[in-house]
């Protein structure tokens, strides 16, 4: 779908939302307080999208709306005038790294042509990702992690001793984890945020080459739209765990329960992706205070030109 939907002006208004976002999260780093870190983030992002001239409805958010009350999956922002767009967004991507003030915590969010964003449910999904440059298909959810590494590899020309792979760092991707080693790959453990372990991928600075195991689907669909504007290969397959799970895809209208989505699935239209930093991190800096100014930093990616921002802000706190 084109372009024209996002107009290359909602840029910056992306951009704010994220700023707003993180600078109210940043606020909590280091309280001990998830909750309260989110709150923060989530009520910060919804006041900035309701100042906007859009038309906006939440397909990936807090939740569902008789569990979330504020940016609910079906919630329309923004002041209803202007491109009709589908909003996916995580105010606070990290919440444990921000009561923790650990590193990579996040404000995500992406936009696309209303329609255009899977409605991913809030189950898991098993996810497998890589950068730009590789031929189609060189990783693929159905093969094992150590033949995932070995065809990555080939295609990089290393030996696979030279692959380094993102994997979230959990007792359920055991199993992952011995089968990158088997076959000699580095294994980068990562405690929270698998938006920023996908995109990473994308980043040659970052030495990590593949994104495997499962995470949230809606972190999918957020990274997704950020490898739309970059380039690279994801492949996500929901997980569900009981008959809840079953049903939160019912009523976001899906009926292939094992379909493989590939990122063009995910996010069928052009995208823009922006992602503010909460705590410094490998992508970006963390929100600072200084001498009376507040400072962020800001990736902000539009997929219908390729480019690529870094905004840094500054104002007088
Ligand atoms: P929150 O910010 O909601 O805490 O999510 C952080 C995160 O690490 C995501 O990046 C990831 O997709 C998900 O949690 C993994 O879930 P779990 O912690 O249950 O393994």
């Amino acid at each position: 779908m084109s372009s024209q939907v996002l107009d290359r002006n909602l840029i910056m208004d992306a951009v704010r939302v994220c700023e707003a976002a993180a600078i109210a999260a940043w606020q909590l780093v280091g309280r001990g307080d998830e909750k309260a870190a989110d709150q923060a983030a989530v009520d910060a992002m919804r006041t900035a999208l309701n100042d906007l001239d859009i038309d906006g409805e939440i397909v990936i958010g807090e939740g569902e709306r008789d569990e979330a009350p504020m940016l609910y999956i079906g919630e329309k922002v923004g002041k209803g005038k202007g491109a009709k767009i589908d909003i996916a967004l995580d105010p606070l991507e990290g919440t444990t790294l921000t009561a923790k003030a650990m590193a990579n915590a996040l404000a995500v969010m992406a936009w696309a042509p209303k329609g255009t964003l899977l409605n991913a449910p809030d189950t898991y999904m098993d996810k497998i990702a890589c950068g730009p440059g590789y031929p189609a298909g060189v990783i693929d959810l159905d093969k094992t992690p150590a033949e995932n590494v070995a065809a990555l590899a080939k295609a990089k020309g290393v030996d696979a001793t030279a692959i380094t792979v993102c994997i979230l760092d959990r007792p359920r991707h055991a199993e992952i984890i011995a089968s990158v080693r088997s076959v000699g790959a580095r294994v980068h453990l990562i405690t929270d945020g698998d938006v920023a372990g996908v995109i990473n991928t994308a980043d040659p600075e970052t030495g990590i080459d593949m994104y495997v195991g499962s995470g949230g689907a809606p972190e999918g669909v957020l990274a997704c739209a950020a490898l739309k504007c970059v380039g690279g290969q994801f492949q996500g397959r929901l997980v569900f765990r009981n008959a809840d799970e079953r049903a939160r895809a019912a009523r976001v209208g899906i009926t292939d329960l094992d379909k493989k989505y590939d990122l063009h699935e995910m996010v069928r239209a052009d995208a823009i992706f922006a992602a503010t930093g909460v705590t410094k991190g490998a992508l970006l800096d963390g929100v600072r205070v200084s001498d009376g100014f507040v400072h962020t930093h800001t990736l902000v990616m539009n997929s219908a030109s390729h480019t690529v921002r870094e905004v840094r802000m500054k104002r007088p706190v």
